[in-house]
């Protein structure tokens, strides 16, 4: 491995990837074993993913330079959304050009429904539910992370007579790998007559029977909740979606968001449909997700880490000191190890070492690392 190429700190953006995301990657022209980003099926580098964008673009070009409004709607951009409304089982759905707009262009429809008078969001919400809930102009009380009491008191102080609640969260959050108590804040939501966004964007494929997010993982079927996600995750591909019913979808697409954007490419569609099409035909790789991260978190407490004793593919941990962290992660990285040390929201200022499984995976990738993680720690 060269020394000289990674871990400068003065660069917005360190790291150069190389290869396609696979369990072995090429980051500033080494390899690494890969344990980072949100690629959980690794089906960014699937041969028919690709395929169909590669076909796609031939047949419709890269985009149409066009909003959907005016005439950038192709038949794939249809064909995505039926897909998308089959698998979440509603009634539409809404094809973003990523998963941040699809939290404004959802919190922009439930505002023109007049659904809500006060924002009550998690304070670890992802950037683009705070972005949506400031765009909305509406008043915005954040409540503490995950917590049931804090949101209820905020709602009862700040609440005011005949106004209703829109509860924000994330369902699985990025950094921590942990969900939101849903059924509790649909409950509040039911109480006060409001309703709740949940931005799924790393639950979907991942959490329930089915892979069809939060609102599955907690068997919950109800017109307050609404959900929006991204599809550059478990599905491989790009862009975001709203899922909903008809009258909310249509005031979505109607709105300022999808009339002001160019359609999405079509080989970003395509490769959303293929992407969706092989979660949805192929429960294996959610199995063998909920294996490895099994398999690894049961390793990493026997190293003496505190990591949670769940199925989810989102490992992480935090020494409070972030000179302490960076070397661990380049002292992997000098054994071809690749980790996240991350500040994000949710992290807190020192930041956080995360490991993120993926089904690609191997016991023999997962070994190697709680091997290196051994000698490091
Ligand atoms: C929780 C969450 N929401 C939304 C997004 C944004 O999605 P996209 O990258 O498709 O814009 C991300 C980031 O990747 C995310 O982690």
């Amino acid at each position: 491995m060269t020394s000289n190429t990674f871990n400068s700190e003065s660069a917005a953006f360190p790291y150069l990837m190389e290869s396609p995301l696979k369990p072995v990657v090429t980051l500033n022209g080494n390899e690494f074993i890969y344990f980072a980003g949100t690629g959980y099926f690794q089906l960014q580098s699937h041969p028919e993913v690709l395929r169909a964008a590669i076909e796609a673009t031939e047949k419709f070009g890269i985009g149409s330079a066009t909003s959907r409004t005016i005439n950038g709607t192709t038949p794939l951009l249809i064909q995505l959304e039926k897909k998308i409304a089959e698998y979440f089982q509603t009634e539409d759905a809404a094809y973003l050009p990523s998963g941040y707009l699809s939290n404004l262009a959802g919190l922009q429809a439930l505002q023109k429904l007049k659904l809500f008078d006060v924002i009550f969001i998690d304070e670890n919400a992802h950037y683009s539910n705070q972005s949506g809930a400031m765009a909305t102009g509406k008043k915005i009380i954040p409540f503490r992370h995950l917590n049931v009491e804090d949101l209820k008191n905020k709602i009862k102080t700040y609440l005011g007579k005949n106004q209703k609640p829109l509860i924000i969260t994330d369902g699985l959050f990025p950094i921590w790998g942990t969900i939101a108590p849903i059924p509790d804040y649909l409950e509040l939501a039911e109480k006060f007559n409001g309703v709740i966004w949940t931005d799924d964007s790393h639950s979907v494929g991942i959490l329930g029977k089915n892979g069809r997010g939060s609102y599955e993982h907690y068997n919950l079927n109800s017109p307050k909740l609404f959900m929006g996600a991204t599809l550059s995750k478990a599905f491989g591909a790009y862009g975001g979606f709203v899922a909903g019913n008809s009258s909310f979808i249509n005031t979505l697409k109607k709105g300022q968001v999808m009339t002001g954007t160019n359609s999405p490419p079509n080989a970003l569609a395509a490769a959303a449909l293929k992407g969706l099409e092989i979660v949805q035909n192929n429960p294996g790789y959610r199995q063998n997700l909920y294996k490895n991260a099994l398999y690894l978190k049961h390793k990493l407490t026997k190293l003496g880490l505190p990591v949670e004793d769940n199925n989810l593919p989102i490992v992480t941990f935090s020494f409070n000191d972030e000179n302490k962290m960076q070397n661990i992660q380049t002292n992997l990285m000098r054994q071809n190890i690749f980790i996240q040390f991350i500040k994000y929201i949710g992290s807190g200022d020192n930041g956080v070492l995360r490991i993120v499984i993926s089904s690609a995976h191997t016991t023999t990738h997962i070994n190697k690392l709680v091997e290196a993680l051994k000698k490091v720690l």
